[in-house]
């Protein structure tokens, strides 16, 4: 049996490194690379430092619009697909990557298997709430991380191929909090005492293209008076120049903009904040499986776990907001990361597809 695995943006290699681990077991699999992210550091380093398989196509979409982007993903993947006859075609998480993947195996009649189906924000605003709900009502196999992730399929009428399985993201994290530990040498480089300082990510286009918004997050930062790590995503980078934030941030003396991180560095300084701000969907599970308070620039989140528990609060573009949070926000309870499995989620995916493909 072939499997094609396709993926193209940062957090889909994270996502794959356990599941192509335990696939490979039993499965020929191949791995199809849009090409959506390509700079060094939001691609390589994640193939380098994870030990995932190399790319069989390297499809060199790129950037561009929704429309640009996602056509040229499929017609490129189309290509593949027809050469390659896979038995199924596995794709993951909410990306462009993701949505055009199951569009070209669905019209070949090839088989679909969703890794983080099921995940809803309601905002159809956002381009992934429209990539990951047209992924789950075109996909034979949807593996749910969360009991959530399971009653929102079956709300929508989705209730054949349904499993729950956990989160991979979990097992990566388990995998390689460790490792990370050890090698990461993050901290000493950048000079941070572990509970010192905040780390934030914002790459999310609700607060990166609207202008107002990323205005008010990066004045929330500076007025902290926080130290706070800021590894920028291209896309931040861009729209802060554009919008002529960038000098803020330089001026800034609290603010440590630094260039997107490896993901063992990323875990290091995840571990070792005070706070966590984020629009990131992985940032925030993140935050609550190391048990750091996290505070979401958004209005809306699909991981409500991490709210419901007390660990993550959302303050969306909201300057005062945000400073309330970074000054007063303390998490009240527990977490119970078995909301996301047992660190085993990509084992029994692949169990699944054993026993069922
Ligand atoms: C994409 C996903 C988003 C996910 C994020 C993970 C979609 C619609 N969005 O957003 O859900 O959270 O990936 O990080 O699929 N760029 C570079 N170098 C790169 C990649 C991007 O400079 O290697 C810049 C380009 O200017 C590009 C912009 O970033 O136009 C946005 O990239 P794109 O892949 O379109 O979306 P992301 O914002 O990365
Ligand atoms: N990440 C990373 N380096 C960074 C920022 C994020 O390794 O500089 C990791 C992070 O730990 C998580 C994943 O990327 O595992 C999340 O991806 P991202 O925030 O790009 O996308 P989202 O989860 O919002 O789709």
């Amino acid at each position: 049996m072939r499997i094609a695995t396709i993926v193209g943006a940062r957090p889909q290699f994270i996502k794959m490194a356990p599941v192509s681990r335990e696939l490979r077991k039993h499965f020929d699999e191949i791995v199809i690379h849009t090409g959506q992210h390509y700079d060094y550091d939001m691609n390589r380093i994640f193939f380098e430092q994870l030990n995932i398989p190399e790319p069989d196509y390297y499809l060199g979409v790129g950037s561009g619009s929704h429309g640009y982007q996602t056509g040229e993903m499929i017609k490129r993947i189309e290509e593949v697909l027809i050469k390659e006859k896979p038995d199924l075609v596995l794709v993951y998480g909410d990306t462009n990557s993701t949505l055009a993947g199951a569009l070209a195996a669905v019209k070949l009649h090839i088989k679909i298997a969703h890794v983080e189906a099921g995940l809803r924000s309601f905002d159809k605003r956002m381009p992934e709430e429209v990539n990951r709900v047209l992924t789950d009502h075109i996909s034979d196999y949807l593996f749910a991380p969360t009991e959530t992730a399971v009653e929102n399929l079956y709300k929508e009428g989705i209730n054949t191929g349904v499993y729950l399985t956990g989160d991979v993201m979990y097992d990566a994290l388990l995998h390689n909090i460790k490792i990370a530990r050890d090698k990461s040498k993050t901290l000493r480089e950048l000079g941070l005492r572990s509970k010192n300082y905040l780390l934030a990510t914002v790459h999310r286009a609700e607060n990166t293209d609207d202008r107002s918004k990323l205005e008010n997050i990066i004045n929330a930062f500076v007025e902290s008076g926080e130290p706070i790590v800021f590894p920028a995503h291209p896309r931040t980078r861009k729209y802060l120049e554009a919008y002529g934030l960038m000098e803020i941030v330089s001026k800034a003396d609290n603010i440590i903009l630094i260039n997107p991180v490896g993901y063992l560095d990323m875990l290091v300084l995840e571990e070792n904040a005070k706070k966590i701000l984020t629009d990131s969907g992985g940032v925030q599970k993140e935050a609550y499986f190391l048990k750091v308070p996290c505070i979401t620039l958004r209005e809306r989140t699909e991981w409500v776990e991490t709210v419901e528990d007390g660990w993550n609060t959302l303050v969306g573009a909201n300057k005062e907001k945000i400073l309330k949070a970074i000054w007063e926000f303390e998490p009240m309870g527990k977490t119970y990361t078995y909301r996301f499995g047992n660190g085993r989620a990509s084992e029994r995916v692949v169990q699944i597809l054993v026993g069922t493909l």
